[in-house]
């Protein structure tokens, strides 16, 4: 019997990716968030499975719909909750990919009530939250890692420097100089830096024919 599945590059592999923003909350009906779509990290999980990949995505709180019978979708809302849900499954995935735009912080407290406005400045502690892509770069034996890399300026600089500190096997960077590149648009403009340091340019595409061309990256160096 023909079983067009079997053609499919990454048949049976197990593909983990972190998407959207996180929330951290400050008090019951308030947070810190940050304005991801989630659009980047959706297309790559749909580009994943339709390469024959069982998807197992962790998002954030997003608008996205998503529909396939080989992606899993867990939801959370904090970077703890989502370093939890990732940890859960890495051992057994084949490639990671975070596309995540985790917060860097969090309110060292969460008021457990609502805070009530005076007429005083209100300060708000914040602690570092964990890196998770980095966690996942101290753990890894064979797994094949890759993180997003957002960046204004030193930006190649900047990536390569993050590939190197976080142990990964392929970084994508994201310059927010570049126009039609971000967070609420449906484009992207990418250059993915390899562990040898070597860069390859892309051109401005939509994020879901970026996702493939990510995917495709990923697939000759997972395969080779
Ligand atoms: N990331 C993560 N957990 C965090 C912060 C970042 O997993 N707590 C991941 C993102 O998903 C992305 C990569 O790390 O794949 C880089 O994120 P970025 O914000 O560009 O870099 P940071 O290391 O957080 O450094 P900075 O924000 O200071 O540039
Ligand atoms: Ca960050």
């Amino acid at each position: 019997e023909y079983d067009i599945l079997d053609k499919l590059p990454f048949k049976g592999k197990k593909i983990l990716i972190t998407a959207g923003p996180t929330y951290e909350a400050i008090d019951p009906v308030r947070y810190i968030g940050n304005h991801s779509s989630g659009k980047m990290g959706f297309a790559i999980a749909n580009a994943a499975a339709n390469l024959g990949a069982h998807v197992y995505l962790v998002s954030g709180p997003t608008n996205q719909q998503i529909q396939h019978a080989r992606i899993h979708k867990v939801d959370v809302v904090s970077a703890e909750e989502m370093y939890l849900a990732v940890h859960a499954c890495f051992k057994e995935m084949d490639v990671a990919i975070c596309a995540a735009a985790v917060a860097d912080y969090k309110p060292k407290i969460t008021a457990t009530k609502k805070i009530k406005k005076t007429a005083e400045p209100l300060e708000i502690q914040l602690t570092p939250t964990k890196d998770i892509l980095a966690s996942l770069g101290v753990l890894k034996e064979h797994q094949f890692l890759v993180g997003f890399a957002l960046e204004t300026d030193n930006a190649l600089e900047n990536a390569k420097a993050k590939l190197k500190k976080k142990n990964l096997d392929l970084i994508i960077l994201n310059c927010l100089q570049d126009k039609g590149a971000g967070f609420a648009t449906d484009t992207n403009k990418i250059t993915i830096i390899d562990q040898n340091l070597n860069t390859i340019n892309f051109e401005l595409k939509s994020k879901l024919a970026v996702a493939e061309d990510i995917m495709n990256e990923i697939v000759l160096r997972v395969l080779k």
